[in-house]
């Protein structure tokens, strides 16, 4: 079964990107056609990145290093969930893909953005990090605003044609997920 891990890429605390994800993963897990899985960065406390050598080496020297590689690895593909914060992804997330490089190829991932015109700043930059890493980042994508998909800027209300968007990312996702397992076993 396609396995697809959906990050959580804010760690502050009161950060609006825990209800988002939850969302993602409750529409995505009532899908047959891949598993679903939730990745809290909060979850491995990583710190700036502390590897004497390139992840592209792929000679992970630190516990925490092995344990997020060991969770990404498990993956096909991803969904990253991202706030916008001043017009890019958050530092947490880029440190946390900053990280790790062989673990990410040949891999699809969407995205879900937020922020006041939807996180789409942060998402464009997202898309050139895919690229370094080999990753398939599918064009569908669910852009939040904070003004009509969140009730004073805090609590979840997304709006109800968010879903089909979502829906259209998750296809995109399994079907490049999948597309891409023969890259993965080479
Ligand atoms: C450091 C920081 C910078 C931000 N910069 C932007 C920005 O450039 N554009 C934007 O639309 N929202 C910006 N915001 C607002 C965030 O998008 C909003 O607070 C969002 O809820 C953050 O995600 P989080 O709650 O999951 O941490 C910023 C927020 C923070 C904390």
């Amino acid at each position: 079964m396609t396995k697809i891990g959906i990050i959580i890429g804010s760690t502050r605390p009161g950060r609006n990107g825990e209800a988002v994800a939850h969302w993602v993963h409750q529409v995505a897990a009532q899908r047959t056609d891949a598993h679903f899985e939730l990745v809290d960065l909060l979850d491995y406390k990583l710190p700036h990145l502390d590897e004497a050598m390139p992840p592209s080496l792929g000679q992970y020297s630190r516990p925490h290093t092995r344990a997020w590689a060991d969770t990404i690895a498990s993956f096909d593909g991803f969904v990253m969930v991202t706030p916008e914060y001043n017009h890019s992804t958050s530092g947490a997330l880029k440190n946390a893909i900053d990280f790790l490089y062989a673990e990410w190829n040949n891999k699809a991932v969407g995205f879900v953005s937020y922020g006041s015109v939807g996180g789409t700043r942060a998402v464009e930059h997202l898309r050139l990090i895919a690229g370094e890493l080999q990753m398939a980042d599918v064009r569908a994508q669910v852009a939040l605003s904070l003004f009509t998909d969140f009730k004073d800027f805090s609590v979840f209300t997304p709006g109800e044609f968010q879903r089909e968007s979502l829906t259209a990312m998750l296809d995109q996702v399994v079907a490049w997920s999948r597309a891409l397992a023969p890259m993965r076993t080479r």
